[in-house]
């Protein structure tokens, strides 16, 4: 198949970098027609090294540049003006994660796309949770649909990071208002430790956890203790923190099952994946690491087989909604002290 998809990269900042090397790594299919960013010297950067035009907002790259889609990484309150104007030009959209800070916003957003599609139709509306294309986490879900660890018991998520400089890189910080980004980091980074349990557990049910804030400069929780019952009666725990301060390195993820379990290692360039059962008492490398890093090509490259062979994407727009009803969940849980319901 030879057809390109021209998209226009909308927001140049921390995570379009993931984003343009993932294409140029696995979706030949791409071409970058245009760089869009207020901050022009962002926009010029990535005009001149993907040969695009840049412009400082969509409605002038809506006008005056050719493009068949979007990829909007934007920060998480300019989603839904942005992904609206998008649709209404008939658009293909890939948006970032969260779709947007409240159900709300989500379903104005979903709203729009349904409409949109009434007169554009084959409208592909995706959100970026790059956690469904995170190849330890899918070989992960190989193996435990292989049955190489039993059945699930239980699992482990932990996310902890040191304070990354790229949440404080643009002056407005908009990370660091609760207004703006909707929460900390449960609805943020968080979701890519959601999903995961969801790929591998099912759907969640309801949630349990304390919230708190190691970072004084971050409105919303810069560490979450949580457990998560699923709808199948199972539990895993959910953990996420973020300090300035040095961490230890950790695993990622831990899956027990009835025969063994399976360890991802921490890393976003590597995290190797280690399964441990009888064949395999002392741990087994499955493959070479790639790591979360690695996520992003595939995203984007599964993004294009949908818009250019209307093929069926890896998950829907709406799933998305699970990981931040699971966060807004948790926020009420925080609150109540008490269990409360991701769906209800
Ligand atoms: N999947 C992941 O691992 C991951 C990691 C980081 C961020 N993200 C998501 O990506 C999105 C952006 O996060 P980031 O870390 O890149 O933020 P960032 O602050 O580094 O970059 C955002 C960019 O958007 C630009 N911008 C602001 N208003 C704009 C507008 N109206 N039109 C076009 N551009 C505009 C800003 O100037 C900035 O360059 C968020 O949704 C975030 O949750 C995802």
């Amino acid at each position: 198949m030879t057809a390109k998809l021209k998209l226009a990269l909308v927001g140049c900042g921390a995570i379009a970098r993931y984003h343009l090397d993932g294409i140029n790594k696995y979706a030949p299919r791409i071409e970058i027609t245009a760089a869009i960013d207020p901050d022009m010297s962002r926009a010029e950067g990535y005009a001149a090294e993907t040969g695009a035009i840049a412009f400082p907002t969509l409605a002038q790259a809506l006008q005056h540049a050719d493009f068949d889609a979007v990829d909007i990484m934007v920060p998480h309150h300019l989603h839904e003006e942005l992904v609206i104007m998008a649709f209404a030009a008939g658009k293909h959209v890939l948006l970032e994660k969260p779709m947007a800070p409240t159900i709300d916003a989500c379903q104005r957003i979903l709203d729009a796309a349904a409409q949109a599609r009434t007169q554009f139709p084959g409208l592909v509306f995706m959100v970026a949770e790059n956690a469904q294309y995170w190849p330890e986490i899918v070989l992960a879900k190989e193996l435990i649909d292989e049955g190489a660890i039993g059945d699930i018991i239980t699992a482990r998520a932990s996310f902890a990071m040191e304070l990354p400089p790229y949440f404080f890189e643009d002056e407005t910080a908009w990370r660091f208002s609760k207004a703006k980004a909707g929460g900390g980091i449960a609805i943020d980074g968080g979701s890519h430790w959601i999903r995961p349990l969801r790929m591998w557990m099912g759907e969640i049910k309801e949630v349990m956890g304390v919230l708190g804030n190691p970072l004084p400069q971050m409105e919303g929780e810069s560490m979450v203790r949580s457990l998560v019952r699923f709808e199948s009666g199972k539990v895993a725990t959910f953990e996420a923190l973020m300090a300035e301060a040095v961490m230890a390195p950790q695993p990622w993820w831990r899956i027990n099952g009835t025969k063994g379990e399976i360890v991802i290692e921490e890393g976003l360039e590597n995290g190797a994946l280690l399964l441990y059962n009888a064949e395999n008492r002392n741990g087994l490398r499955v493959a070479e690491p790639l790591g979360y890093a690695n996520s992003f090509g595939p995203e984007l490259r599964d993004f294009a087989h949908v818009v250019l062979d209307g093929a069926e994407p890896a998950a829907d727009a709406a799933y998305a909604l699970g990981e931040l009803r699971t966060a807004l969940a948790l926020y009420r849980s925080a609150e109540s002290g008490q269990w409360e319901s991701v769906w209800d």
